[in-house]
């Protein structure tokens, strides 16, 4: 077996280099065509079909329902601010959506979700996209933690928060041959400072979706979208762990963040869906930085020491947690003076509401 796989290490590199270079041009024509195919003669259909969206009370969630709304689909808005999708859910009507519910729901409760889905059906009678948007993200030193009680909030919404939704629709997608629509982020391949936990559920998300794929047989199609900083509630940091509890966090980072155009991404993701594309990138230039995670993973590391060494001592960006707001810390040197960035007291479980507008 040592034999083997001795044997392999040397063999297999270089005959796959060898054999990929010899059949990238050929791969690259078939690509082409499918992707001139998928543009031009296979984009589908969304009118009258019916489209859930978790996270769709702000930001990216929010752009795709007015998306599919203009594509005259059928919506149901999932979130836990009820009163941010009853807005939400006029303007898409407005701007196109035959019929629009609204759902308040935690996806984290596997509860939630088969509600949310089982009134879907029980309304519309099929589910054809499901888009999960829902997300938490965080800006913290991992040894500035003084509390763990975020942790699994965090893996809960990034992962858990995508997993069952998915899978309490899928019988449903299914039958209508339909499609998942994942946000994942580019920390999914490139893990930055103080997002340690954030990154790491991306790339569960990642994984497990790649997985599901294979399982699927193309039956339901996946497309994963990964993007860098978008402008939203999250990017100028704003966060929250359930309704009317905010934890508000100030940005202190090491790049400059002002995020790129929400309504633009939305437009891409939802062509893409529609298209049948397996991902959706913006900005793609960001794949160069898998050439340097894969050939020259030096770089990037001395690139951030660069970033964290030019921005003097560290900063930790929360300024409160609900309706406690915890003084700014600032400037501060790690450990000493931090209190956690997550106290927060956790409310009892959130009546599901289901309304149709
Ligand atoms: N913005 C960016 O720069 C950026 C970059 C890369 C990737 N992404 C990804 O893109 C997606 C959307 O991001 P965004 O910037 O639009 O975020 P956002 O504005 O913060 O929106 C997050 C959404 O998730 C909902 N949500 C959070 N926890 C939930 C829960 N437990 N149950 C139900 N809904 C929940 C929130 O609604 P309620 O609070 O009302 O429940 C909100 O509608 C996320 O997956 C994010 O990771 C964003």
């Amino acid at each position: 077996m040592d034999l083997i796989n001795t044997l392999l290490n040397w063999v297999a590199p270089p005959a796959t280099l060898v054999m990929m270079a010899c059949s990238w041009p050929a791969l690259y024509f078939i690509n082409t065509c499918e992707w001139l195919y998928k543009v031009f003669f296979s984009t589908e259909n969304m009118e009258d079909k019916v489209v859930i969206i978790t996270g769709a009370s702000s930001g990216i969630g929010e752009q795709i329902a007015y998306e599919y709304a203009r594509r005259r689909a059928n919506l149901v808005l999932v979130a836990r601010r009820e009163h941010r999708l009853r807005g939400i859910s006029e303007k898409a009507r407005y701007v196109g959506a035959k019929h629009v519910l609204i759902m308040a729901a935690d996806v984290v409760k596997e509860d939630d979700c088969r509600k949310f889905v089982y009134e879907t059906v029980n309304h519309f009678g099929r589910v054809d996209h499901l888009v999960n948007t829902a997300s938490l993200g965080h800006t913290f030193f991992m040894e500035e933690v003084t509390d763990t009680s975020i942790f699994p909030h965090l893996l809960d919404i990034n992962f858990w928060g995508n997993v069952y939704p998915t899978f309490v629709a899928l019988p449903y997608l299914h039958q209508s041959n339909g499609r998942v629509i994942v946000n994942a982020a580019v920390e999914s391949w490139l893990p930055l400072p103080r997002m340690s936990l954030y990154a790491a559920a991306k790339a569960a998300l990642v994984n497990f979706y790649e997985s599901l794929r294979f399982e699927l047989n193309d039956e339901i199609g996946i497309t994963i979208a990964t993007h860098g900083w978008i402008g939203s509630e999250m990017s100028r940091g704003k966060f929250m762990l359930e309704d009317g509890l905010e934890m508000q966090w100030r940005e202190e980072r090491e790049l400059d963040v002002s995020g790129g155009p929400v309504e633009d991404y939305a437009k891409m993701i939802v062509a893409g869906a529609c298209r049948g594309y397996q991902y959706v990138k913006y900005p793609s230039w960001y794949d160069i930085f898998l050439l340097y995670r894969f050939f020259a993973p030096g770089v990037l590391n001395w690139t951030f020491r660069m970033l964290l060494a030019s921005n003097g001592t560290r900063r930790t960006s929360m300024v409160g947690t609900g309706s406690r707001p915890l003084p700014l810390l600032e400037g501060t040197p790690p450990r000493k003076h931090i209190t956690s960035p997550m106290s927060y007291s956790p409310r009892s479980p959130q009546q599901l509401q289901f309304k149709q507008e």
